[in-house]
C-alpha cells in the first residue's frame, strides 16, 4: 500500500497537528540533520513502548533522548566538565553523549543501564517541536530495527507508514549518516561508541585527551554493556559485499543484470552501464555519507539481488562510512 499521504510538509498546521499527536503519546515521524527519527515523549513509557513496537526493536537496544538545549538535557543527567565542553563546541549537531542518567528518564528508554544518551539536534524542524513541547523526545532512527536508516521522509512512509499516523518532511538528511556517539560516563575515559559526521579528531581536539575507540560490536543478544553497536544492522534486502578503496578499476567493469556496482566517485573508465553508479562526483566524503543510505534504498527497490559497494578511504567520516558498510555486508555473514 501508498502510505505517501503520511508525508506531511512541515507547515504551521502540520507542526502544530504533530506536537499535539506528541503530547497524547502518538510516535512521529521526524527529519535530523542525520537521518529521520521516530518520536515520541521520552518520559513516558507508553510512548516509549511505541517506538519499540512500531520498529519491531528489542527492547534490550536503549533509545537517544533528544533536548532542545544543554540545560534541558543537564535536568535529568549527572554532567561533567566534558558534556559542557562538546556541547558548546557541537550542540546543537550530529554528537550523542552517554551520561549516567537521572531518575527521570524512564528505565525502558535506556533497556534498565543506569546511563543514558543525549543529543541536541539542528533540524529546524526538530528544533521547533521541541520547543513547543515540555519533555524531551526519544528518538531512534525511523526504520524498521535492522534496515537501512532512513534519509527521506518517503523512506520513513515507505517502511513504516502503516504503523504510524504521521512523517513530517524536512527534505533530505544533511549529513546522512547517524550521530557520533561518545560514552563520558568516566570523562577521563571517553569512548567513541558509534563513529559519525563528528570525527574523533575533533573531539579529541576539544577535550584534549586520546579518545578511544569501543572494539568490536556487543553480542546482540545480552544486554548491552557498552550498547550501540548491534553487530547486523542497517542491512538491506540486497546482499551487500564490500570492495577495498580505489579498487573498482579491478572490479568487473560490466556487472552482472542484478548486480549494482557503487563507486565513491565516477569511475573514469565508466562506459556507460545501466547498473554502474557513484556516490559523489568528486569522491568527497560528506557527499559520499548524504547520498549513501539513499542510493542503497533506491537500488534495493529497484530489486537488484546484490549491491557491490567500495568502501570509502579509512579518514576522518570515511571510518563512520565504512563502519556502516561493513555492518550492511554482515547479514552475508549471518545467514
Ligand atoms: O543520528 C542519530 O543518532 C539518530 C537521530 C534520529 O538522532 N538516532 C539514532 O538512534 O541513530 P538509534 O536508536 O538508531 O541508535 C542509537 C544507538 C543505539 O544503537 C543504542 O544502542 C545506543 O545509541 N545507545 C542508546 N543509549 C545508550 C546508552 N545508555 N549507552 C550506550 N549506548 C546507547
Ligand atoms: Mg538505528
Amino acid at each position: 500500500m501508498d502510505h505517501s499521504s503520511k508525508v506531511l510538509e512541515a507547515t504551521a498546521a502540520n507542526l502544530a497537528h504533530c506536537a499535539e499527536l506528541l503530547r497524547s503519546d502518538e510516535v512521529v515521524g521526524m527529519p535530523t540533520e542525520t537521518v529521520y527519527g521516530l518520536a515520541g515523549n521520552a518520559l513516558n513509557a507508553s510512548s516509549v513502548r511505541k517506538i519499540f513496537a512500531v520498529k519491531g526493536r528489542p527492547l534490550l537496544d536503549p533509545l537517544i533522548v533528544h533536548f532542545s538545549d544543554l540545560a534541558a538535557a543537564e535536568a535529568h543527567i549527572e554532567t561533567n566538565d566534558s558534556v559542557r565542553q562538546l556541547a558548546a563546541a557541537f550542540w546543537p549537531g550530529p554528537l550523542t553523549m552517554v551520561v549516567p542518567k537521572q531518575a527521570s528518564i524512564p528505565d525502558l528508554v535506556t533497556a534498565g543501564l543506569p546511563s543514558v544518551a543525549i543529543r541536541v539536534p539542528q533540524h529546524p524542524v526538530f528544533r521547533t517541536i521541541l520547543k513547543r513541547l515540555n519533555f524531551p523526545l526519544a528518538a531512534p532512527s525511523a526504520n524498521p530495527f535492522g534496515y537501512v536508516s532512513p534519509t527521506l521522509a518517503s523512506h520513513v512512509a515507505h517502511t513504516l507508514g502503516s504503523r504510524i499516523q504521521a512523517v513530517l518532511d524536512g527534505g533530505p538528511c544533511d549529513f546522512g549518516l547517524e550521530s557520533t556517539i561518545i560514552d563520558l560516563r568516566n570523562p577521563q575515559v571517553p569512548v567513541i561508541l558509534r563513529h559519525g559526521p563528528v570525527t574523533e579528531a575533533q573531539i579529541n581536539q576539544i577535550l584534549q585527551v586520546e579518545v578511544s575507540t569501543h572494539s568490536g560490536a556487543s553480542n546482540d543478544t545480552a544486554p548491552q554493556s557498552a550498547p550501540g553497536l548491534l553487530t547486523k544492522h542497517y542491512s538491506p534486502r540486497a546482499r551487500v559485499t564490500l570492495l577495498p578503496h580505489g579498487e573498482t578499476l579491478t572490479a568487473d567493469a560490466a556487472p552482472e543484470s542484478g548486480i549494482a556496482l557503487v563507486c565513491n566517485q565516477k569511475p573514469t573508465w565508466h562506459t556507460g552501464q545501466a547498473n554502474i553508479f557513484w556516490l559523489s562526483e568528486t569522491g568527497e566524503l560528506n557527499e559520499i555519507a548524504h547520498n549513501l543510505f539513499e542510493l542503497i534504498q533506491r537500488l534495493d527497490q529497484q530489486g537488484y539481488q546484490q549491491l557491490c559497494i567500495e568502501q570509502a578511504a579509512e579518514e576522518g567520516l570515511g571510518h563512520a562510512i565504512n563502519d556502516r558498510l561493513r555492518r550492511a555486508a554482515a547479514k552475508l555473514e549471518a545467514e
